[in-house]
């Protein structure tokens, strides 16, 4: 693929300030990571629910649906893994500019990756939410049967089986699935939000 040159930059007159204060709301990236069937899309789902009754602008990128469109010309092999994080990194900060709250459902299991991504925003627009299952919880929950095909080796390259998940080392938040109810999941990122004074 060769490079853009001969491009500039075009600033909006409306700031994302100005967005922001409009929308009565902070907007930053809530960036839930977490293996295959952990919970990611099962809470961003009904966080989003929850945020649009209170008034809140919201818009929820996950990983399967992501792969159905924009990035539907890849795969699952380390490379291809990290253009994905780096593409919904850059939507979701055009998303932020916007003066959206986004939510981010996508394994991204590369440590350097998702930092990569909080590199892309200041440093209060992009909040980790570690959602942890143990492997075990989740090749039992298994909801998709892919666990099933990782191991039967119809998949190769499956998170968790025959392909790393690197931990958060620091995350915002922690969701533990396996203790949580989804309600609680769902409030405690609300809390934090309050807490930290990205709603009113
Ligand atoms: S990644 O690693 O962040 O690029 O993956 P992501 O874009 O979130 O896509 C994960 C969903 O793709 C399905 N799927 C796989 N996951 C992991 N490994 C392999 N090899 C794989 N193949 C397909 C699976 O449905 C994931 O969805 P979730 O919601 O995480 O279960």
């Amino acid at each position: 693929m060769s490079k853009s040159t001969n491009i500039s930059w075009h600033d909006s007159i409306i700031t994302k300030t100005e967005r922001q204060t409009k929308n009565k709301h902070k907007s930053a990236i809530l960036w839930f990571t977490g293996l295959s069937g952990a919970g990611k899309s099962t809470i961003t789902v009904e966080l989003e629910r929850k945020l649009y009754q209170l008034g809140i602008y919201t818009y929820r990128l996950d990983g399967d649906n992501i792969r159905h469109g924009l990035n539907k010309n890849l795969g699952f092999s380390p490379e291809d893994r990290t253009e994905n994080i780096r593409r919904i990194g850059e939507v979701a900060k055009l998303f932020v500019d916007a003066g959206v709250l986004t939510l981010t459902a996508f394994i991204s299991p590369y440590r350097e990756d998702r930092n990569q991504v909080r590199a892309l925003v200041a440093e209060r627009e992009f909040i980790e939410v570690y959602v942890r299952c143990s492997l075990e919880a989740c090749e039992h929950r298994d909801s998709k049967g892919l666990y099933q095909k990782a191991r039967s080796g119809e998949i190769t390259g499956f998170t968790g089986i025959d392909a790393p998940y690197e931990e958060p080392i620091n995350p915002e938040l922690t969701i533990d699935t396996e203790e949580q109810s989804l309600d609680e999941a769902v409030q405690q990122v609300i809390n934090y939000l309050l807490e930290n004074e990205y709603l009113n």
